[in-house]
């Protein structure tokens, strides 16, 4: 597997652990920064991950800022993005079987009731069910534009 990772300054240290955890797990991480504590604007990195997301050859995506929240909306505005923002791991698992999500993001300041290490494990774990949920992604991409 492969991911590509970025994050801003909000999220160094978790977007280290993160690409720590993927590469014990054998999943090849390429992560674009940043790695410094300068402020940086999270769009300009959600930019970057998908625009090398859609090079090909990725499983997913992995987006961090201090509450995941603008890097997720950012990249959401991207075509054929699907970003989730996971409050614990059943709704990063959710994300994947329903939602197909091509896109996980995480916040750095944010506490979660999991490590967010097995909040990642359980999106990767899963996968997409299909069936009904196929029409209602569909009908959301479909939104894309409006
Ligand atoms: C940066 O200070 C912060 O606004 C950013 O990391 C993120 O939390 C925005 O949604």
């Amino acid at each position: 597997m492969k991911a590509v990772i970025a994050n801003d300054h909000g999220a160094v240290e978790l977007a280290e652990k993160l690409v720590k955890h993927l590469e014990t797990r054998g999943i090849e991480a390429v992560h674009l920064g940043t790695c410094s504590s300068e402020s940086v604007d999270y769009p300009d990195y959600a930019e970057k991950a998908v625009l090398e997301y859609r090079k090909g050859g990725y499983d997913f995506g992995i987006l961090c800022c201090g509450t995941g929240i603008g890097i997720s909306i950012s990249a959401n505005k991207m075509k054929g993005i699907r970003c989730a923002l996971p409050q614990n791991a059943y709704a990063a698992k959710m994300c994947r079987c329903h939602n197909d999500a091509n896109f996980i993001a995480f916040g750095g300041r944010i506490e979660y009731p999991e490590p967010v290490t097995d909040i990642l494990d359980a999106y990767i774990n899963a996968s997409f069910e299909g069936g009904r949920h196929a029409g209602r992604i569909s009908k959301m991409m479909a939104l894309e534009g409006r």
